[in-house]
C-alpha cells in the first residue's frame, strides 16, 4: 500500500494490492481524477488521460479554449466556468458570485489516518495501515481553502474521502453545498442499486440501468431514514453476486444526505454523496472552517458478495470500537412485543426469569418505565422512573436482574418529548419549531433541538445518573419520528442551514459523552426499526434494531437487504410470538429462530405463553447461538438465494480459516409436488471435507453441485408446510 507522488507530472497514485486511485493536476490548476479501479502498475505519467479538444458549445477555460473541465473527471467539482454538469460544492461569495474555481496549492502524506473530530469515521489501530493524502486547494479569488482527504487501507479495495473548507479570504463566504465524495467515471454502462422501503419494509434493493439524466435519492429527514440509506452500488449489467465488476459508495453520516449519479451526454457518470444541499447552507467567517463526514469507496471484480464482504469487515474492524466491537453479542430478551407499555414490576420478573430459565443473557426493558408513561401519548422526555410500575426504582429492578444473573439494559428515546409531558410544559422552547406556525407532530411527539446545551445537559445529566443507578449494561437508543420544522428558536436567521447538521453532531456528542463515561456499555440504535440504520451510527453503537417488522418472512427480506451494505453482526433480531404483531402470519417457532440467528439474536415475547414444546426449541436456540454465535457473528457473510426474486431464500457464514460453516435456506410457500432444487454453497475449502448432517462432503462438492433444497420431501404439510426452513452446521 503506498500513495506515490510523480512530481514532474503532478501526479499521485493511491494504489495497494487489489485499487488504484489516480489523480492528476489538470491544465488549469485543479485536481482531476484519472483512474479509478482494479490495481494497475504505476506510471510517472499518465497525462494522455487528460482531454483537450473542442465540441460544439463547448465553453473553454480563459486562455485556453481547447481545454474544458466539461471534458475531463474532475476530484472535487465546482459549478460555473467551463462544467456544467451538477457540482460536487459551492460556494456563495459576499458579492453574489457563485463562481469558484481553486487550484492546487500543496500536499502532504501521511502515515495513518487522521480523526474527524465530532464526526464518525473510520479509524488504523497501528500506522502502517493506511496512508492519508491531503490536497489543499486554495481559490485566489475568494480566499476558500478546500482540503481533500483520501485514505487509502492496506487491508481493504477502499478509499475514504472527506473535505474540510476555510475560510482563508477577509469576507465571510457561504459553503450551499458539500458533498463528501464526486467520482467521475469514463462511461455509464452500470445499474445502480439503492436501498429503500419504509417503516417495516426497510432496505430493499431498488435496480435501475443507469441513462442520461440524473438518478439520486436522499434524505430530508433529519436521520438517514428508512425511506433510503446512505449508500448506493453501481454495477455492471453482468455482476452477480459471484463475479463481476462493483462499486460501493457509503457515507459515515446519519442525517440528510444526496447519493447522486449524472450521466452527461458524452456518455459519463457523476457519482456523488454527502449531506444534502437543500436546507444546508453554512456561512463561514474568515478563519472558520467545515468538515464534511466521511465517504467510503469500495471497489471488487468479486461481485456484490465480494464488494458486502469487505465492508462488513471494515465496519466491524475499523469503524465500531470500544469493548464490544467484535465481541459476541449476548442474546436478549425484551419486553416490548410481550408487555407494550402495560407492566408492573412482578410481570416484568416472571418475563425475565423464564428468560434465564431458557439461558438468555440480557433482559431489556423497553418503553414505559418512566414518568406518566402509559401510552404513547405522554411522559416521553420525564427520564424519572414510574414508581406505580417500579417501586423500585430502576435500580430495585435491575438488582434483582442482575441478582438472576443477567445484564440489565434499558430503552430510551432522549431526542422526544410529549407536549404532554412535565418536560414539555417546563421547556415549550426546547423543541425544533418554526416561529408562528403550528408544531406538527409524529407518533404525538415532538422533536427536541439537540444543538441546545441546555438540552444537552438535562439529557447528559439523566442519561448518565439512570445508567449509574441501575448499573445498566445496554441501552436500546430509540427515535421515532422524523424531523419537521426543522428552525432552532436561539439561532439567528442566516444560522437556520446549519440546524439539521448540528443536531445529529449533537446526537453523536451525546453518544460520545456516555460512552466516555460508561465503555462497556452495549448501544442498540433504532429508529422505529432500521431508520437510523447507517455507517455513521455504527461507530456509536455497534448493533440497530433491524426493522420493527419481526415477522420471519418478511425479516428474511429485511436482513437480506442490510447485508448489502451493513454487516450482520450489526442487525438487531428477534424471534417473537405469533400470529406475528405486524403480519398475522404463523411461521413456526424453528423458522422465526433461523432467521433471527443471522443477526445479534434474541426474543421479544413473553416465553412463560409458549408451549412446553415451543419452550423446548427456545432453550435449543438459546444453547444453538451460544454455540455459534462467533462464528455467525464474525464469519464472511454470503447471500446465495434472494428472497426478492424467487420463494427461496438462502445464506451462510464462514469462518475465516473455511474450517466451518452455517447454511440457511428458507421456503416462503409450500409448492405441492414440485421440482428438485439444490443451492450451490461458497466460500468453502473446495478439497477439505465437512461433516453436515451425518455424512461427509467435499467443500467442492457443495459449491458446485449444491445442497438440496426441495420443497416438502416427506410430503408431511405438518413439518414441511408453508415458511419451512433449515440451518445447516458445517464441520470441517
Ligand atoms: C419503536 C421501536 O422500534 C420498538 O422496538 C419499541 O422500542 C418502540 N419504539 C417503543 O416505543
Amino acid at each position: 500500500m503506498d500513495i506515490i507522488y510523480h512530481a514532474e507530472s503532478r501526479q499521485f497514485h493511491l494504489t495497494n494490492d487489489q485499487v488504484s486511485y489516480i489523480i492528476g493536476i489538470l491544465p488549469n490548476g485543479e485536481p482531476g481524477q484519472l483512474y479509478f479501479g482494479a490495481r494497475i502498475p504505476d506510471s510517472k505519467d499518465r497525462s494522455y488521460l487528460i482531454n483537450r479538444e473542442f465540441r460544439a458549445m463547448m465553453v473553454g477555460m480563459p486562455d485556453q479554449e481547447d481545454f474544458s473541465l466539461e471534458m475531463n473527471r474532475r476530484e472535487y467539482p465546482s459549478f460555473g466556468t467551463s462544467d456544467l454538469r451538477l457540482p460536487a460544492y459551492e460556494v456563495l461569495s459576499s458579492n453574489g458570485s457563485h463562481v469558484s474555481c481553486p487550484v492546487y496549492d500543496s500536499h502532504e502524506i501521511l502515515k495513518g489516518k487522521p480523526d474527524l473530530p465530532g464526526l464518525p469515521a473510520l479509524y488504523t489501530e497501528d500506522e502502517e495501515e493506511a496512508k492519508t493524502l491531503l490536497l489543499t486547494l486554495k481559490d485566489p479569488v475568494n480566499g476558500m481553502e478546500i482540503v481533500l482527504s483520501y485514505t487509502i487501507f492496506r487491508d481493504y479495495p477502499v478509499i475514504s474521502r472527506s473535505v474540510f473548507f476555510k475560510n482563508g479570504g477577509k469576507e465571510e463566504l457561504r459553503i450551499e453545498r458539500a458533498l463528501s465524495i464526486s467520482l467521475d467515471l469514463p462511461d455509464h454502462d452500470y445499474v445502480w442499486m439503492q436501498f429503500s422501503g419504509a417503516w417495516g419494509r426497510e432496505k430493499t434493493p431498488v435496480h435501475k440501468k443507469l441513462s442520461e439524466g440524473v438518478t439520486a435519492i436522499g434524505s430530508l429527514r433529519g436521520h438517514s431514514s428508512a425511506n433510503h440509506n446512505p449508500f448506493v452500488i453501481l454495477r455492471r449489467e453482468n455482476t452477480d453476486e459471484f463475479q463481476g465488476e462493483a462499486l460501493g459508495m457509503a457515507l459515515i453520516y446519519s442525517g440528510n444526505f444526496l447519493a447522486q449519479a449524472e450521466v452527461d451526454t458524452y456518455g459519463t457518470t457523476r457519482l456523488m454523496l454527502g449531506i444534502h444541499p437543500d436546507r444546508f447552507s453554512w456561512i463561514l467567517k474568515p478563519g472558520e472552517g467545515f468538515q464534511t463526514p466521511e465517504a467510503v469507496l469500495v471497489h471488487t471484480a468479486a461481485g456484490l458478495n465480494g464488494l458486502s464482504q469487505t465492508l462488513h469487515s471494515l465496519y466491524r474492524k475499523r469503524l465500531s470500537r470500544g469493548y464490544w466491537k467484535e465481541r459476541p453479542r449476548p442474546i436478549l430478551l425484551n419486553n416490548w412485543e410481550a408487555t407494550l407499555m402495560d407492566f408492573t414490576e412482578e410481570s416484568i420478573l416472571k418475563i425475565a426469569g423464564k428468560g434465564k430459565e431458557a439461558g438468555i443473557e440480557l433482559f431489556v426493558l423497553d418503553d414505559g418505565w418512566f414518568g406518566a408513561r402509559d401510552d404513547d401519548t405522554k411522559g416521553l422526555g420525564d427520564w424519572y422512573v414510574n414508581k406505580a410500575k417500579l417501586p423500585g426504582g430502576i435500580e430495585g429492578l435491575a438488582e434483582k436482574i442482575h441478582g438472576m444473573g443477567m445484564k440489565f439494559g434499558l430503552w430510551v428515546e432522549p431526542e422526544m418529548v410529549n407536549p404532554d409531558s412535565d418536560l414539555y410544559r417546563a421547556h415549550p422552547d426546547w423543541v425544533l419549531a418554526a416561529p408562528g406556525r403550528p408544531r406538527s407532530l409524529g407518533r404525538h411527539q415532538m422533536v427536541l433541538d439537540m444543538t441546545r446545551e441546555d438540552v444537552q445537559e438535562y439529557l447528559y445529566e439523566r442519561l448518565h445518573a439512570t445508567i449509574l443507578e441501575g448499573k445498566i449494561d445496554y441501552i436500546k437508543w430509540d427515535m421515532n419520528r422524523t424531523i419537521s420544522e426543522c428552525f432552532s428558536a436561539l439561532k439567528a436567521p442566516e444560522e437556520q442551514g446549519k440546524v439539521y447538521h448540528q443536531y445529529i453532531l449533537a446526537v453523536y456528542r451525546l453518544y460520545e459523552r456516555l460512552i466516555g463515561d460508561f465503555p462497556e456499555l452495549l448501544f442498540e440504535s433504532c429508529a422505529s426499526g432500521g431508520s437510523r440504520l447507517d455507517a455513521g451510527m455504527l461507530y456509536y453503537a455497534p448493533q440497530a434494531w433491524g426493522s420493527d417488522d419481526t415477522d420471519a418472512v418478511e425479516r428474511m427480506r429485511i436482513q437480506y437487504g442490510t447485508s448489502y451494505g451493513y454487516p450482520i453482526s450489526s442487525v438487531g433480531s428477534h424471534v417473537s410470538e405469533c400470529p406475528n404483531q405486524q403480519t398475522g402470519r404463523n411461521c413456526p417457532i424453528t423458522t422465526r429462530g433461523n432467521v433471527a440467528y443471522f443477526g445479534t439474536f434474541g426474543f421479544e415475547l413473553d416465553l412463560n405463553k409458549l408451549t412446553d414444546e415451543e419452550f423446548e426449541e427456545v432453550k435449543k436456540q438459546v444453547a444453538f447461538m451460544k454455540q455459534y454465535r462467533e462464528l455467525i457473528q464474525g464469519g464472511r457473510f454470503y447471500r446465495l438465494a434472494s428472497p426478492f426474486t424467487g420463494n427461496q431464500c438462502a445464506w451462510m457464514v464462514v469462518s475465516e480459516d473455511r474450517s466451518r460453516a452455517v447454511f440457511a435456506f428458507y421456503r416462503s410457500l409450500c409448492r405441492v409436488n414440485p421440482g428438485r432444487k439444490r443451492v450451490k454453497l461458497a466460500g468453502l475449502d473446495a478439497d477439505r471435507l465437512y461433516k453436515a448432517e451425518g455424512r461427509e462432503y467435499y467443500g467442492g462438492e457443495l459449491m458446485e453441485i449444491g445442497w438440496e433444497v426441495t420443497s416438502a420431501p416427506s410430503w408431511d404439510p405438518e413439518k414441511d408446510g408453508d415458511f419451512y426452513s433449515r440451518v445447516i452446521v458445517l464441520e470441517g
